[in-house]
């Protein structure tokens, strides 16, 4: 190409490229259907007021949510948080988002070109959401929780014993690494039958948890660039290791993963199961293997009746373990590491709570039973006190109704707009909570009237359709 048609071909992308911007600048203030809506212009007119709030805005990534509260002080409960999505914040609603009907998810990451995501938490569509949830109801139901039980012990015991070598030797103990170290080998072994051993770390694995803060301080710039985390397989080794330094524990995640999916396959191909299982839901083969080795979320899948082939494959498989790992390890570890933070800052509700335990636990090396510890009611208080006040989840949740309006009082929200809403803001806000920002065990304990009156305002384990597979 000549030099001269080089310079035309770029001076006419860049003027394509401009006008393409004001008009979705004009579209967006003056013709979109949310133009109504209240909110700063900025945001109504480009997404990056999000990315610059936060990527760039500072003092930390993910400064966005953060600074949705503050518009809704000025702005009021419904805002217009970026060009095609509001934000609500009322306690009173947040069911009629998370409970009041099917709704669909919107993950910004995962709705780019389609509903992309392999992993059940991202899943858009309701009713392809539902079938995978329920392949997997199975497996966190109440009673085969109770059945690890065991599993569970044996692990407390491994942890137990690497806090006493540190203690011994003098050694700082980094909680949340101990008490991650703890979940993720539960995770992995109950879900995959293949524990990761961080337990027998002296150190408890600290790269894990390492590896886990760079995803979440990362995910707000993945959210605008959702194509990132989707083609994270292909993208060169030096790119995925300056996004996530700690990659290598990605890598090694997908390699055990990986390994387990294809011996379960070779296993039911060699017991004459085409395709791991693929064509079950069509009723062409009987897959009820009787497999030799323990079974894992891998085989509830293959095996479930109602997910189309499309949700067996490899890579579906794969994803739903990365799922799992983030949404059961880091939740649980983190949970676990500020209930002991707020019992140790608060010694009255540890002597408390250790009062209760020295009751079902009279020899402290023989643990009791999570049906008896789930009746002590001091002990629950604390553990539910601290899920509220350390809320994990710091990203507003959005969903869309896809057919009818919704109205949040006379503010009619047209079908498809995805609305947010924050578990952090309603677990913090000051009409329902006293004193929401200290650790108050206390009002979990003020008698049934005001207990029900809370349960209203509490989802640590989010609401609805959509909540939290793992909390038994
Ligand atoms: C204290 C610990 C935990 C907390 C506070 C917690 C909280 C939550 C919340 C708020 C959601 C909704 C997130 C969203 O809509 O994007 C969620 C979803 C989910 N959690 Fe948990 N979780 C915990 C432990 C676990 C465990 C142990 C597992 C299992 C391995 C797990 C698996 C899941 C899954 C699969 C979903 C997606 C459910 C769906 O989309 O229907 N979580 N969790």
């Amino acid at each position: 190409m000549n030099i001269g048609l080089f310079w035309i071909f770029v001076l006419l992308s860049l003027a394509y490229w401009l006008c393409h911007g004001i008009y979705l600048i004009v579209y967006r203030l003056y013709f979109h259907p949310l133009r109504h809506f209240p909110g700063p212009k900025l945001a109504a007119a480009t997404y990056w007021y999000e990315i610059w709030q936060d990527w760039f805005a500072g003092p930390y990534h993910g400064r966005n949510s953060w600074n949705i509260e503050k518009l809704h002080e000025q702005y009021g409960p419904i805002i217009r948080r970026a060009p095609d999505e509001l934000d609500v914040t009322d306690p009173e609603w947040f069911d009629v988002l998370f409970a009041g009907g099917r709704r669909d998810k919107y993950n910004r990451e995962a709705v780019e070109g389609g509903d992309a995501s392999g992993l059940i938490q991202l899943t858009r569509d309701r009713t392809r959401h539902k079938h995978r949830k329920g392949a997997l109801t199975r497996f966190f139901s109440k009673r085969s929780v109770v059945q690890l039980e065991p599993s569970i012990i044996e692990k407390v015991e491994l942890l137990s014993a690497g806090i006493e070598k540190c203690m011994t030797e003098r050694r700082v103990l980094h909680a949340t690494d101990a008490f991650g170290a703890l979940t993720l080998d539960v995770i992995t072994d109950y879900c995959f039958g293949e524990r990761y051993g961080c337990l027998s770390d002296p150190n408890f694995s600290p790269e894990w948890q390492a590896f886990f803060r760079d995803m979440f301080s990362n995910s707000p710039f993945l959210r605008s660039w959702g194509w990132i985390v989707r083609k994270r397989e292909n993208l060169p080794k030096w790119l995925l290791r300056y996004i996530f330094p700690d990659v290598e524990q990605l890598l090694i995640m997908k390699d055990t993963v990986r390994s387990k999916i294809d011996a379960i396959f070779e296993e039911r191909e060699k017991a004459g199961v085409k395709d791991g299982g693929l064509t079950s839901s069509t009723g062409d083969v009987d897959v009820e293997c009787v497999e030799k080795e323990r079974r894992t979320i891998f085989h509830d899948i293959l095996d479930s009746r109602v997910l189309p082939p499309e949700d067996k494959t490899k890579w579906r498989l794969t994803e739903e373990a990365y799922g799992m790992v983030f949404a059961g390890g880091v939740t649980t570890g983190v949970a676990l590491s500020n209930l002991a933070y707020h019992l140790h800052a608060n010694r009255e509700w540890l002597i408390k709570v250790r009062e209760e335990l020295d009751q079902i636990m009279p020899d402290p090396n023989k643990l009791a039973g999570s049906s008896e510890i789930e009746r002590l009611p001091v002990f629950k208080a604390c553990l539910k006190e601290s899920l509220r006040i350390g809320s994990l989840f710091t990203e507003r949740l959005a969903f869309q109704e896809p057919d009818e309006y919704l109205y949040y009082h006379d503010w009619a929200i047209p079908p498809g707009t995805p609305v947010s809403m924050s578990i952090c803001t309603l677990h913090a806000d000051k009409e329902i909570w006293y004193e929401p920002n200290e650790f108050r065990p206390e009002r979990w304990l003020q008698g049934s009237g005001t207990t029900i009156h809370l349960e209203k305002y509490y989802a640590p384990f989010s609401r609805g359709s959509r909540a939290c597979i793992g909390s038994k």
